[in-house]
């Protein structure tokens, strides 16, 4: 049975708890909800691989409450320290060169010699790595290639029973994972777009950020997105259909979408539509209907994060 802990004083103990103890715990942050475990205990990450079925290349993120811990674990160069001071405590990850000297388990990396930082900024999950103490490694607790969860219940349909406890502070803010970038070389690298827009870094950074070279890498994956059919719903998902298929579902954006089962934003605000997008997914993946179409969505600021998950749902498998 997977424990439902409150937002308390006394759950987050709890919680760090059972942190130290090595279990695994599902925690809120602004982003989506993260299956956390102890970075610098090689049992506990292996069973956070082991509770999502997440294949073992797939380095995870690791979450600290300060950039003196950052700093512990990892190399700030100009372009990180820099965006560290602009967005951090924020949807924002950096890879940055791993330090030797850092007591994680080699196994939160995937043995790279790099490693993803954020700070986050949901008060709940500052609370709970001030009562823990070190470093927790957090992927999105969801099964692996599944849709992340921005709820407790979202955490518990797809994980129920395969962890100690989810510490239930209410719907994620923004709603999709966040930012990554790669600072390990000379010019930082947009890795996966996500809840910070990439023209707020960029202008942080007064230069362009570089893409992967290929957006598509199924041989070596440095980020999840980059496995083509991720984030996938149970059902097939079409964009921007033509004409809507027999029995489908339809998850709209913006006006002119007065028929649709669903509409991520009425209004066309797309930091809405990010909130709502993998809940509304869920909900039209649980629903009664053959398929998922979604109507076209602006790629420009959170656009860009909401269309990069709604192609990979697309994607073929
Ligand atoms: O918003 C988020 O980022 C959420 C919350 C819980 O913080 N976490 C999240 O984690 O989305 P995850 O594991 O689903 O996606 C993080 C991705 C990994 O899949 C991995 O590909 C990439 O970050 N990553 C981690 N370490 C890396 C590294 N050393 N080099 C390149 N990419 C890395
Ligand atoms: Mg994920």
């Amino acid at each position: 049975m997977t424990k439902r802990l409150p937002p308390s004083e006394e759950g987050i103990t709890r919680a760090a708890a059972l942190l130290r103890a090595g279990a695994l715990v599902a925690i809120p942050t602004e982003t989506v909800y993260g299956l956390a475990g102890d970075a610098s205990n090689g049992e506990a990450v292996a069973a956070i691989f082991d509770a999502k079925g997440r294949p073992s290349f797939n380095p995870l993120i690791c979450h600290v409450d300060s950039m003196e811990a950052a700093q512990r674990y990892g190399v700030f160069g100009d372009a990180a320290a820099r965006l560290a001071q602009a967005f951090w405590p924020g949807p924002l990850t950096l890879v940055v060169p791993r330090r030797e000297s850092a007591r994680l388990s080699p196994l939160v990396s995937a043995g790279l010699p790099s490693l993803a930082l954020r700070i986050p900024a949901h008060p709940v999950a500052r609370r709970l790595l001030a009562s823990f103490g070190g470093a927790l490694a957090a992927p999105s607790a969801n099964p692996s290639g599944k849709i992340s969860p921005t709820t407790s219940a979202h955490v518990l349909a797809g994980l129920e029973g395969r962890i100690a406890a989810v510490l239930d502070a209410g719907p994620c803010a923004v709603g999709v994972e966040s930012t990554i970038v790669d600072c390990t070389g000379e010019t930082p690298v947009l890795l996966r777009p996500g809840g910070l827009p990439a023209e707020a870094l960029e202008q942080a950074l007064g230069q362009p950020l570089a893409r992967p070279q290929s957006a598509v890498n199924e041989v070596n994956p440095s980020a999840p997105g980059q496995l083509s059919s991720h984030y996938a719903p149970g059902k097939p998902l079409r964009l921007n259909p033509r004409t809507l298929p027999p029995d489908a579902l339809w998850l709209g954006f913006g006006l002119g979408c007065e028929g649709a089962t669903l509409n991520l934003s009425p209004s066309a605000d797309l930091r809405e539509a990010a909130a709502n997008l993998f809940t509304m997914l869920h909900t039209l993946d649980a629903a009664p209907g053959a398929a998922i179409a979604v109507a076209p969505i602006p790629n420009h600021g959170l656009g860009q994060a909401i269309n990069d998950r709604l192609t990979r749902a697309a994607a073929p498998r």
